[in-house]
């Protein structure tokens, strides 16, 4: 197989794969190691169907099972702006921003899955932003000063961006997933420190709220810098994960009829954010 980096702190390339070296058991712990020194793993040109993607999938842990009535892959999540193809479009729109997956919720996932089925001939690319190497790149007074910071994250934070001037209803529907406060700088059992920001992120706690927005917006724009960046421009067939834990991601905004289709796995979280 063939690894080319992307960018020098963020994405691989990975080809020359056979499908069976794909779901060589061999290779899945190496696959894990790179995905963790690199943030995201691309595999150009793969063309997988679902139950190869679910296979390809497991071998990084356990899968997240959607409830929804009726379907032949319950692991597969459709991202599709278009409400036809997929349950949550409504909700999707929510990934035009900076995002980490979970970040309302005690251990987010480990890994994201996307499988590209059809693409946007404008629009929809996805970014990627390496929050390890942003935390990294810190001089050590920052790091000092941000360590112990602990931010307060909602899905009503989030969707408040994308619908400016909600309704009673929108806002009492976004309210009912509780908020969560999470450390601004997430030390993992690997003794890496990561930053976790993003379109949930409403407020540092303790802190004035105008120096809280400023830092946020400040730390927001450092991670998404372009020294920390990749951009994905998608191909069909295109296969891409991404470490949830060390990474925050968007799409670029794309149009509901665009037929964008993306077909998508999601390794469980093992690790909390702590
Ligand atoms: C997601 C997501 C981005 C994209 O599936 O969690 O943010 O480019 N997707 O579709
Ligand atoms: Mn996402």
């Amino acid at each position: 197989m063939r690894i080319e980096t992307l960018t020098d702190t963020i994405g691989v390339s990975v080809s020359d794969m056979t499908r069976a070296d794909l779901l060589d058991p061999a290779l899945s712990d190496d696959l894990l190691d790179l995905l963790e020194k690199n943030g995201v793993l691309v595999f150009p040109d793969l063309h997988l169907d679902d139950p190869e993607q679910i296979a390809f999938s497991r071998q990084f842990g356990e899968l997240e099972i959607l409830p929804i009535p009726g379907a032949e892959h319950p692991e597969i999540f459709v991202v599709s702006l278009d409400p036809d193809k997929a349950l949550s479009a409504e909700y999707l729109k929510g990934t035009f921003y900076w995002h980490i997956d979970g970040a309302t919720v005690d251990t987010p996932n480990k890994a994201t899955i996307l499988s590209a089925h059809e693409v946007s001939a404008v629009g929809g690319e996805t970014e990627f932003a390496n929050t390890y190497a942003a935390w990294e790149a810190l001089d050590s007074d920052d790091k000092t000063r941000f360590g112990s910071l602990r931010v307060e994250h909602s899905f009503a934070t989030a969707q408040g961006r994308v619908h400016p001037e909600p309704t009673d209803e929108q806002v009492r529907f976004w309210n009912e997933r509780p908020s969560k406060v999470q450390p601004l700088a997430w030390k993992h059992a690997s003794g890496r420190t990561s930053l976790v920001l993003g379109a949930t992120a409403s407020h540092v706690v303790g802190m004035p709220l105008e120096e809280s927005d400023a830092l946020i917006e400040h730390l927001q724009e450092w991670v998404t810098s372009s020294r920390f960046t990749y951009l994905h421009e998608w191909q069909v067939g295109d296969l891409v994960i991404w470490d949830n834990r060390g990474t925050m991601h968007r799409a670029l905004p794309y149009a509901a009829e665009s037929g964008r289709l993306m077909h998508r796995t999601t390794i469980a979280g093992e690790e909390p954010f702590q």
